[in-house]
């Protein structure tokens, strides 16, 4: 593929915190958001589409949030081509350094037919009026064709055409449901852009759905057909079977530069603590063998393969675990480690604090400190998800004992005011108990979908980490608790769902949120 010795540039558009935060159990509140934008932008991205204002209140205030204080990529916005959302839209990117309005507007038959009830030409005059419309107020406008791949190419390029001639400045052609196939997408890209008027002045750019696993491998065939910029998510998060996972595009695009012959800008030392991070955040585990990010990801276990990483890294390795922000070592913090250290292991971990977070971080280090020999990442970890993941349900003790015939639990928690609340319940095990004794105090009933406990870390310094999945009301909600103690790592993952699906009944606007592609 690279035919020229000169390496360009790949634009990376993540959307995490939109596309991403829209998929079953990965909602964040503003101040999450602005956590993992603020890792985003430490990682290189060059643009972060922070949300879809128009469908909530808690996507606006995440923009303003973000806007504040993260400067350097371009943010980005979702709407749809009605007026009252391009308004809507363009007031919350007053807070941006660099805003960008990215419109769309579905342009496939089907489409056209069961979802818009439009017909071509209504398509066409939508865009044109629409991207008319935007361009009198910003002028960084990104079009989506949604459902692109599944449009009839002679209409796309129609619709293409008329979007960069009313001031779009970048086309975006979403593979929507995650249908096409690298060569098809690679023609479409190729023909687009050598056929229609004005595309060379233009950034062209993919957006792969992986429902049938093909999201990297077409996101790489696009660039073959000219895409300068890939959408994706950290981890693949989004819609149904996710994006494009960043992680996967960016390394695919280094290991492999000498055949694709292209850069991007992401600093790849940064991925794993961002992957982690919001992986923390969400409460969802990264899949132990997803590549670059899951635990077995660098992990050698079969004699064979052991003897030739002894012998020579090259031989099972492709690239160093180290280049995509693996640990060398794991650094341990305890009693006489400063604030300096505490800072520096945080960032490490994903975590930019500002000196008044860093100093009620610090307090509770110390304060842990008192009780345990070291401090570990999970615990570091485990005290950022209390203080990012705000108010809710906190534990304050616990006993849970085993010895007649039937187990019962005491639990004692702070409720979100900070009253003391206390429920002793009985059950068919100690789990069973527990989790019924939580269910009591917060008076929420979920009904467990999965439950799991391994152990993190080795020897004296092992932690049990509890996940656990459930579904409330219809939706699913993941969270993860981790303690030196497996029932108390349980009950952590217990409440981390508990208050997640709190916040998110808080947060939910009167009359709902608005469904995006
Ligand atoms: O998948 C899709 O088509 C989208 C667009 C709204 C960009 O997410
Ligand atoms: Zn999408």
């Amino acid at each position: 593929m690279n035919t020229s010795t000169a390496t360009q540039r790949i634009r990376i558009f993540d959307t995490t915190l939109r596309d991403g935060e829209q998929s079953p159990g990965c909602s964040m509140t503003p101040p999450q958001k602005l956590v993992m934008a603020r890792a985003l932008a430490e990682l290189g991205v060059d643009a972060i589409e922070t949300g879809f204002p128009a469908s909530s209140q808690s996507d606006r205030e995440a923009m303003a949030l973000i806007g504040a204080e993260v400067h350097e990529p371009v943010l980005a916005v979702l709407s749809r081509c009605l007026p009252g959302d391009i308004e809507t839209s363009l007031k919350a990117l007053e807070a941006a350094s660099r805003p960008r309005l990215h419109l769309f507007l579905s342009t496939s038959p089907l489409h056209r037919e069961h979802k818009l009830r439009m017909n071509k030409e209504q398509v066409l005059e939508s865009v044109r009026t629409h991207v008319e419309m935007a361009r009198r107020h910003i002028d960084d406008i990104e079009f989506s064709a949604e459902d692109a791949t599944r449009t009839e190419l002679d209409f796309l390029a129609e619709v293409v055409g008329v979007a960069i001639a009313a001031g779009a400045t970048s086309i975006n052609l979403p593979d929507t449901v995650g249908f096409t196939t690298p060569d098809e997408i690679r023609e479409m890209f190729r023909h687009l852009i050598e056929t229609v008027p004005g595309a060379k002045d233009v950034v062209f750019s993919a957006h792969c759905h992986n429902d049938l696993g093909l999201a990297v491998a077409n996101s790489l065939a696009a660039i073959e057909g000219g895409a300068r910029q890939v959408e994706g998510s950290i981890n693949g998060i989004g819609e149904r079977a996710g994006n494009c996972a960043i992680e996967e595009i960016v390394m695919a695009l280094k290991v492999r530069n000498a055949f694709y012959g292209f850069d991007t800008s992401i600093d790849t030392r940064r991925i794993v603590p961002t992957s982690q991070l919001l992986s923390r955040l969400v409460g969802m585990p990264v899949q132990r063998n997803k590549a670059v990010v899951g635990s077995n990801a660098f992990a050698h276990e079969s004699g064979i393969h052991q003897h030739g990483m002894l012998r020579h890294r090259g031989t099972y390795e492709i690239m160093r675990p180290q280049d995509v922000g693996w640990p060398d070592t794991q650094m341990v913090l305890g009693r006489h480690s400063g604030r300096a250290a505490v800072e520096a292991r945080l960032r490490a971990l994903g975590y930019w604090l500002d000196e008044d977070e860093l100093g009620t971080v610090f307090e509770q280090f110390k304060a842990m400190c008192e009780k345990q020999r070291v401090v570990t990442d999970a615990d570091l970890q485990s005290l950022m998800q209390d203080d990012s993941s705000g108010s809710g349900y906190r534990l304050a003790s616990m006993t849970v004992s085993d010895a007649g015939h039937r187990a019962s639990a005491t639990v004692e928690l702070s409720d979100p005011d900070g009253n003391r609340v206390t429920e002793t319940v009985e059950g068919d095990g100690p789990v069973d108990a527990l989790f019924s004794a939580l269910a009591a105090a917060t008076g929420v009933d979920l009904t467990l979908e999965s439950y799991q406990v391994h152990s993190v870390g080795l020897g004296t310094d092992a932690r049990g980490e509890a996940s656990l999945s459930v579904q409330y009301e219809g939706e699913e909600y993941e969270g993860t608790g981790t303690s030196k103690d497996v029932i108390e790592a349980s009950a952590l993952a217990w409440l981390d769902v508990a208050n997640r699906l709190l916040r998110q009944r808080q947060g939910t606007p009167a009359g709902g949120e608005v469904a995006a592609a």
